[in-house]
């Protein structure tokens, strides 16, 4: 079985450089569907989400090709098909982007539920009810279980037309946000999302959207306005050859989770490719433990350091949609926590179970006790190495941060959900003088 292990308790220091954002790249590479001309995408980050939205592209009749490092050029003028594939529709719960985009190309599509993290119920009525305000009928194809339970096993979505229209989520979601703006940039008309998510990834799809020719304004805010277009071809003339290339942003949540390590560690770290401002909140968090959080002016990068010996200060943090402190990286947060002074809570509103990693660190000396809605954190000294397992992306990233913070050493199991969301995790923190190997 692969594993990661971990000679823990050396402090990271030097410089690491921050990929293309999962979060963003997995709506973007579904949004090529919607393009009238090939397009290259850059900074793409070499995870096992893109893996299979590239496997998706290509089984829907796309012509996909490496062009360098993290570059791909995309031509979708010959997808015929409107079915994900089953099986990589199951392994990622993105896969759910291809539906909205599938539905805005060619007015059907068709995918089983999706896969990805198990974080308690992960519903898709907002998706369905953007869709549906759009025009389109759905169809839930529904199964029973071994129990004779019924649950949906997929979803067939069906229009003639789809009309601009007034869309209004009853849930701040980012997956219904992305997939309401991929339905409607060709609809006829004018869309409105109200009560939209303002993550960065959705500003991402917008802005490659636009840059592609689309009419969208409002991306980042609580209300998106789209002006439906025929035809998505950038300001490219017809005939012409040019094809534009389009940079997948920073990802937040990889930069946030170098911050804790490297906070963690007691260390010292530049990290490069960043937008600051995206990382704001979990700069104060981090801030308020007694880290310090540098942001390099006019530059990409913050540094991250700890000076003195001093344990750190025991903080509260509430998990909320941007602006707020993000889920993914609430247990990576909890690793720091884990080993502060005192007593810090943390209260979980995004999802009902992203707990998972408690049990995992708790075999690494961690005090934490679950309450309803969240955890208390007693902090201990130290943690010390142990076996434990990624139960899913973040938890594992927080095992990896545990392992490097902890006395001795530490193996991590079921790294697969881990490589599904960090590119290169090993190198880079090798880099960085993480004493870490995939065995
Ligand atoms: N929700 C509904 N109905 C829906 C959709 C969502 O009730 O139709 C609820 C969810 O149950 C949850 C809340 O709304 O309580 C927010 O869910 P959201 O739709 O925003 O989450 P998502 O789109 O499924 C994305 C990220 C997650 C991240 C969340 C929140 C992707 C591919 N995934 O999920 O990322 O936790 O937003 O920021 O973008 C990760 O990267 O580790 C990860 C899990």
């Amino acid at each position: 079985m692969d594993k990661f292990v971990i000679e823990g308790g050396t402090r990271l220091t030097g410089d690491i450089y921050v990929s293309g954002a999962k979060n963003s790249v997995v709506a973007i590479l579904p949004a090529t569907l919607l393009l009238d001309v090939p397009c290259i995408i850059d900074n793409v980050p070499d995870i096992s989400d893109v893996e299979i939205c590239l496997t998706i592209l290509r089984e829907l009749g796309a012509e996909v090709e490496k062009t360098g490092e993290g570059t791909y050029r995309i031509s979708c003028e010959n997808v015929s098909r409107y079915t994900v594939p089953e099986a990589q529709a199951r392994k990622m719960r993105a896969s759910y982007y291809f539906l909205g985009a599938l539905l805005g190309r060619c007015g059907r599509a068709k995918a089983a539920m999706p896969g990805g993290c198990n974080l308690g119920e992960r519903p898709i009525d907002q998706h369905l009810l953007a869709f549906e305000t759009l025009g389109a009928y759905a169809t839930l194809i529904k199964r029973r279980n071994m129990r004779g339970e019924e649950y949906v096993d997929a979803v067939e979505l069906e229009t003639d037309r789809l009309t601009g229209t007034n869309i209004s989520l009853n849930v701040v979601s980012v997956g219904a946000t992305m997939n309401a703006i991929l339905a409607s940039v060709k609809a006829d008309g004018i869309t409105t999302i109200e009560n939209c998510a303002r993550e960065p990834h959705i500003v991402d799809l917008a802005n490659f959207l636009n840059y592609m020719g689309a009419r969208i304004s409002g991306a980042g805010t609580h209300k998106i306005t789209i002006e439906g277009v025929p035809f998505l071809r950038g300001n490219v003339a017809e005939g012409s050859v040019e094809t534009r290339t389009y940079s997948v942003v920073p990802d937040q949540i990889e930069a946030g989770t170098f911050m804790a390590a490297a906070a963690a560690t007691r260390g010292d770290v530049m990290i490069h490719g960043v937008i600051p401002h995206h990382l704001k909140d979990i700069a104060d968090r981090l801030r308020e433990c007694g880290v310090r959080v540098e942001e390099i002016e006019n530059e990409d990068i913050v540094r991250v350091y700890v000076e003195g010996d001093k344990r750190f200060r025991a903080t509260n943090i509430r998990t909320e949609p941007y602006p707020g402190f993000p889920t993914d990286m609430q247990p990576q947060m909890a690793v720091l926590l884990s080993i502060a002074e005192g007593q810090s809570n943390i209260t979980e509103s995004v999802w009902e179970d992203r707990f998972k990693y408690v049990t995992e660190l708790r075999r690494m000396g961690a005090n934490i006790d679950l309450t309803r809605d969240g955890a208390i954190v007693w902090g201990v000294p130290r943690l010390h190495g142990a076996s434990v397992k990624a139960c899913d992306l973040r938890a594992g990233a927080a095992m990896i941060i545990a392992g490097l913070a902890a006395e001795g050493a530490t193996e991590i199991t079921d790294i697969y959900h881990i490589e599904r969301g960090y590119s290169h995790i090993v190198e880079k923190l090798r880099g960085i003088g993480a004493r870490i190997q995939r065995e």
